[in-house]
Formats: C-alpha cells, sequence, structure tokens
C-alpha cells in the first residue's frame, strides 16, 4: 500500500480524525499556497521576505561565522527566491560555499540547478532530492565541509511544540559542533492578525485544505464531497497553536479505496497547525536541542524571526 494511502486510512481512524498537513502540496495545493503567499492577509511571506532584502549582509556575515569554506543546505528551497538574494551576496563576498538545495520536487531541483547558476554568475549548485535527513545525510557523505543549514518559511511551525522539539534534535545530531542553522519562526502577535492570514477573504486558505479531500478522491480513489465540509480556522493565544480544521457539515459517508469513515453533522478534521513562537520560547527550542542562539533577525514590525543558531 503507498503511504499516503495508509496515512488517509490511518488517521481518518483515528479519534478525533485528522489528515497530514504535509498532503496539501500536489501541483494545485503548489499553486493555491502560491496565491495564499500572494494575499493580503498572508504576511509572513512578506516578512521573512524584508529580511533577506534588508539585512543581506548582516545575515550573510552571521552565517558565515568566520569561516570562507562552507556547504549551504536548504531544506525545502522551493524555487529559493529568498535565499537567492543571500546566495548572491555569499558570491559577491568571493565565499567558496556549494549551494545544496534539498526538495521533494525533482523537477524543482533540476530547475534550481540549470537556472540559478545563469543568474548568479560563479555559484555552484548541487541539488539533492528526497527526503529531508536523507538528503542531509547525503550532503554529508559529500563533502566534510562545515554545514550552514537553512530552514525557512516557518515550516517548523507546522510540527506540534512536542514534534518540533524531536525534529530539532535529530537535525543536531546529524551536524558537527560548530554547524550553524537558520531558522524561521512566526512570532506571536495580535491573534486577529494571525487568524486572518490563515482565512484570507478570497479563500484561497480555504480551497487549500480542502484541495486535499480532492486529492483523495483523485489518487486514493476517494468520493468525498468538498462542498459539505466548511474551513474552519482558529488561533489560541495561550498556547500560541493556529490550527484548521475541516467541519462535516451533515451526516454523512465517505469510502475511500472501499474502506468506508463516518462523519457526524458539526464532526471535525483536524488538518493543520502552524504553531506561533515567542523569541524566548525559540531560544528555549534552541537550547533543549543543543544550539546556541547567535543571533536574531526580524522584519520591521517584529512579527516573524530568522534565527541563527550553532551546533554546541
Ligand atoms: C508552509 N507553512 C509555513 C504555511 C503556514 O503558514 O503554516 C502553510 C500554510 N497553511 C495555510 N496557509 C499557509
Amino acid at each position: 500500500m503507498n503511504q499516503f494511502l495508509e496515512e488517509v486510512l490511518n488517521d481518518l481512524s483515528n479519534s478525533p480524525k485528522r489528515l497530514n498537513s504535509k498532503y496539501f502540496y500536489d501541483e494545485k495545493g503548489d499553486k493555491l499556497f502560491q496565491d495564499i503567499m500572494n494575499c493580503p492577509e498572508y504576511y509572513p511571506t512578506d516578512c521573512e521576505m524584508e529580511i533577506f532584502t534588508a539585512h543581506t549582509k548582516e545575515l550573510a556575515l552571521a552565517l558565515k561565522n568566520g569561516f570562507n569554506t562552507f556547504d549551504l543546505v536548504e531544506l525545502g528551497a522551493g524555487d529559493a527566491t529568498k535565499s537567492s538574494h543571500l546566495l548572491r551576496e555569499l558570491v559577491d563576498m568571493q565565499v567558496e560555499f556549494t549551494y545544496m538545495p534539498i526538495d521533494i520536487s525533482s523537477s524543482m531541483i533540476s530547475y534550481l540547478e540549470e537556472s540559478l547558476p545563469l543568474k548568479i554568475e560563479g555559484l555552484s549548485v548541487q541539488g539533492l532530492n528526497g527526503e529531508y535527513f536523507d538528503m542531509l545525510q547525503q550532503s554529508n557523505q559529500l563533502s566534510s565541509r562545515k554545514k550552514v543549514v537553512l530552514m525557512l518559511g516557518g515550516n517548523l511551525g507546522n510540527e506540534t511544540p512536542e514534534n518540533a522539539l524531536a525534529f530539532c534534535r535529530k537535525m543536531r545530531s546529524v551536524l558537527q559542533e560548530g554547524d550553524i542553522l537558520l531558522v524561521g519562526f512566526d512570532l506571536k502577535k495580535h491573534p486577529a492578525t494571525i487568524l486572518a492570514a490563515y482565512n484570507d477573504a478570497a479563500g484561497f486558505t480555504r480551497d487549500f485544505n480542502l484541495n486535499l479531500l480532492h486529492r483523495i478522491n483523485s489518487e486514493l480513489g476517494g468520493n468525498f464531497d468538498s462542498t459539505q465540509f466548511e474551513h474552519y480556522p482558529t488561533y489560541d493565544p495561550s498556547t500560541g497553536a493556529c490550527k484548521s480544521f475541516l467541519i462535516s457539515k451533515i451526516d454523512q459517508e465517505v469510502i475511500i479505496s472501499g474502506q468506508t469513515f463516518i462523519f457526524e453533522a458539526n464532526e471535525f478534521i483536524f488538518m493543520e497547525i502552524s504553531q506561533k513562537y515567542s523569541v524566548t520560547e525559540t531560544e528555549e527550542l534552541a537550547a533543549a536541542c543543543g544550539f546556541r542562539t547567535v543571533r536574531h533577525f526580524f522584519d520591521h514590525k517584529q512579527w516573524f524571526v530568522d534565527t541563527v543558531w550553532q551546533c554546541v
């Protein structure tokens, strides 16, 4: 059985029902995520872009941390829009480094390998197509140079705090003392600002969530009627957890690959967490996982932080 099917059957058999937001990103999901990033309510992308454009030089200096040779590994590089500012700066500084973008999409990796050296003359790119930790191990086999790892976009927020802790500990275990990690965190702020970012007026976030039901229908032989589910985003300022749910509007049955799931009216499916952090919480996380916080880079509203950690 493929992993997607196995997880969906298992997650919908769970009580309460849930689905994994890592499956949001098929072709349609990628396009909807682009729409979300361009919509006025979704601030994190603009904030992090501001950090990368307004503080490029300081960022480059903090990451190179006195070293002139390293591998710059980016987890979930996407089209590398933000990091390309940093790459250009490092090339201009004549730092000797190889950019190693890791992405689950092979077409994205091929695109980066072809296009980036044309845009940034002198850049050396070695793409790695696969899962984060497998590819990090591979980057260690490819070269023994010091590693500088980028984890941008607040992706760590899509893990529960417990899983984020386990993830960062695992990350520390594949790195060496002195290696550097740059992690993006969306920060706690006015609850209404956060909630609006996950409830945009154009309905992109709603469609992003509902698209997973369509994906289950087309790829796993499901028969979800997505019009019978409602997008319900929440933000709890006491925990910093921004969670989205799909609520069943009626009593209904859904069949996926021959297995029947019963939904009662008002029953929810937990779809995604986007955890928000305080600066202190990011520092506590670093310390709990074997990192030392070196420096924080903020946008001017202090809504987002890219924080530099060093392995101790
Ligand atoms: C990719 N990730 C950081 C986004 C977030 O903000 O949690 C995914 C997203 N979900 C809804 N809107 C954006």
